[in-house]
């Protein structure tokens, strides 16, 4: 069964928002179903107005905790600040104590689009900040990684927001900047329908390769939510001791197969050239 998503988000000027609606874009065509939502403003109108901030848009509903539990997976949309959620976001995860309590959402599938004024101002620490909130509420992150997004991912063509952390946009100093079609197509490609969720929540595939494949089980057998949450911790904790003899024996085990000479390569070497022992 498809799983059902929940797009929710905060915007401001309306970069995350615009966003947001290639995000679901992307899943409708892929054959899924996500629902949009935003989380409310907490600023005040005086400062709101000082800030030149058009208000929330009247057509999008505002998300409440219970509500949310009712979804598979979650989307979030967030403009960053100072590289991390804004208020009105904290906010709204200051009200999930019961479902930090009584797991409401653990084991569930979440991922981000995140919008910053400028290249270097925090998309990747934005979703860094983000991964302690996931963390303690035991959801599993799904970033945008690189399988469908590789090619505009390495794009040095034009200046272009998102990383393999999530969707993403610039919106400039003044907010002037409207996503581009290349980071509206990127967000796009985020399809958790057919794509992410769908192989995820399935058995891992065929086609990664050993580390990658283990990384996968543990992160996206939770199909059935905790038991699976559970073995997953216990093997993450394997994975991290720092025993000298486990970290060896992990190591040594691939550095047995010799690595074929990659016969392809790109102007710059990648990506054939680079091979990573
Ligand atoms: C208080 C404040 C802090 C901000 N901090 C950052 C920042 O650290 N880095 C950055 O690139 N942009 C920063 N911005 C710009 C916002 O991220 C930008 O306005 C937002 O991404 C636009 O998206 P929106 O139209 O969806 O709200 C900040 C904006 C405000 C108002």
């Amino acid at each position: 069964m498809a799983p059902r998503i929940a797009i929710i988000y905060y915007s401001m000027y309306g970069h995350i928002g615009k966003i947001a609606e290639a995000e679901k874009s992307g899943i409708e065509a892929a054959g899924g179903k996500a629902d949009v939502y935003q989380v409310k403003e907490t600023l005040p109108e005086e400062v709101l107005s000082k800030m030149h901030a058009p208000g929330q848009s009247s057509s999008i509903p505002f998300i409440t905790p219970d509500e949310l539990e009712k979804y598979d997976a979650f989307l979030l949309g967030i403009p960053t600040r100072y590289g991390n959620f804004p208020t009105q976001w904290k906010a709204f995860w200051d009200q999930t104590g019961k479902q930090w309590q009584t797991g409401g959402y653990y084991g569930k599938y979440v991922g981000v689009f995140i919008s910053t004024a400028s290249q270097g101002g925090g998309q990747e620490s934005t979703a860094l900040a983000a991964m302690s909130t996931f963390t303690h509420h035991g959801m599993i992150y799904v970033p945008l990684g690189y399988a469908t997004a590789f090619a505009t991912l390495a794009n040095l063509e034009e200046v272009r927001g998102g990383s393999p952390w999530g969707a993403g946009t610039f919106a400039g100093a003044d907010g002037s900047r409207m996503p581009t079609e290349q980071e509206l197509s990127l967000a796009k490609t985020h399809d958790w329908s057919g794509g992410v969720v769908a192989n995820t929540a399935a058995a891992p595939s065929s086609n990664q390769q050993e580390p990658v494949a283990a990384v996968g089980t543990t992160a996206t057998s939770g199909t059935t939510g905790a038991g699976n949450g559970a073995s997953d911790g216990t093997k993450a904790t394997t994975v991290g001791t720092n025993n000298p003899d486990h970290v060896n024996k992990s190591e040594g085990a691939p550095a047995a197969e010799p690595v074929a000479e990659k016969k392809e390569s790109g102007p710059c070497g990648l990506p054939f050239k680079c091979v990573i022992l």
